[in-house]
């Protein structure tokens, strides 16, 4: 062990094995992609599904993302379609989430995607998960490894810090490149963008070759997972400010209030993908450093920016 944690561990062809026999046997892991750390157990086991939903304290009703190595591997889960396989030849592996329906014959256990007709599906990057996901015969149920509605982990401490003893095996992928959760689009009719990620819009337009809508807020939930109150950092969040308050962690973009005490730079090149991939490590750094509230400034809402903008208006709703 490299490190003073008993249950991170770093990669290695034992570890491997380790990892692949607690699989098997409908066991639960802390697992690293490139957005952020998951909470795998094999989607076709009800064992590990239940293990899930228990430790992240989440409910029931809001469904868990299905990790496959390729597109073989899912092609007896779901049903796929051109837009998928569009949006797949692009991107993935990589950081977007597709909900499709799910095959009538599927393996996915009907408790991992909260009973619906349709399923989510993703291709991770990492090459931690890769590696693991070439070598068992079934894909991870995951979930990013945090206690419901708080702050998404980046790193194997955070997913540590999140379940303590109850969470006894973690793999140590390093900081998670991206840093916020995968783009979900809803692909079961006209594509639509359920949660906003760093592949925006933009992207999937220009593959896709016609308009994507955006998830209207005001309309029923139609992510499950998309409740108004989550990825808080357990202290309240105020966007768009404009002026120091003289007490709270004060999060900017850009090089306005360089080493200034109590305040947090994103990005100094106000590039949006950086300020997405440091959002939630600053957001854990001040909790951790005893702040009481966190004020924002205004972020540019296009590209990142958007999901930015997503994360830290759900993260304010927090009182
Ligand atoms: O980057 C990510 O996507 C990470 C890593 C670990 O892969 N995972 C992640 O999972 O963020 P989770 O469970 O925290 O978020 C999954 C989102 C939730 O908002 C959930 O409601 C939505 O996907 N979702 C899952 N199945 C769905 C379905 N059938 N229809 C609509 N939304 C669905
Ligand atoms: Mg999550």
């Amino acid at each position: 062990m490299e490190n003073s944690y008993s249950n991170i561990f770093t990669f290695n062809k034992n570890i491997l094995k380790k990892t692949i026999y607690i699989l098997n046997n409908g066991g639960v892991i802390g697992l690293p992609t490139e957005t952020v750390y998951g909470l795998g157990g094999n989607a076709y086991s009800n064992k590990s599904i239940k293990r899930i939903f228990k430790l992240k304290g989440r409910p029931k009703f809001n469904p868990l993302i299905i990790h496959y190595n390729n597109i073989t591997d899912a092609v007896n889960d779901i049903e796929t379609n051109k837009n998928f396989k569009k949006l797949y030849k692009k991107f993935c592996p990589g950081p977007i989430t597709f909900i499709l329906k799910r095959k009538i014959n599927s393996k996915i256990k009907p408790l991992a995607c909260a009973n619906l007709k349709t399923v989510a599906i993703r291709f991770p990057k990492h090459k931690i998960i890769r590696s693991l996901l070439k070598k068992i015969k079934f894909p991870l149920a995951m979930p990013s490894a945090n206690k419901s509605a708080s702050l998404s982990p980046v790193n194997a401490k955070d997913v540590n810090e999140e379940f303590k003893k109850n969470l006894s095996f973690i793999l140590d992928g390093g900081v998670c490149k991206i840093g916020i959760e995968s783009t979900v689009i809803d692909l079961t009719s006209d594509p639509k963008i359920l949660r906003p990620g760093i592949i925006n819009k933009r992207h999937i337009e220009k593959t896709l070759k016609k308009k994507v809508k955006n998830n209207n807020e005001n309309k029923k939930i139609s992510s499950p997972g998309m409740m108004k109150k989550h990825y808080s950092p357990g202290i309240p969040v105020k966007i768009n400010q404009k002026k120091y308050d003289g007490k709270s962690a004060f999060v900017y973009i850009g090089r306005k209030y360089k080493n200034r005490k109590n305040f947090f730079c994103l990005s100094k090149t106000l590039s949006l993908d950086e300020a997405a991939s440091n959002l939630y490590k600053i957001f854990r750094k001040i909790k951790k450093m005893g702040y009481k509230k966190i004020q924002i400034s205004k972020i540019p809402n296009i590209d990142s920016g958007i999901a930015i903008n997503d994360r830290i208006k759900r993260a304010s709703k927090f009182k």
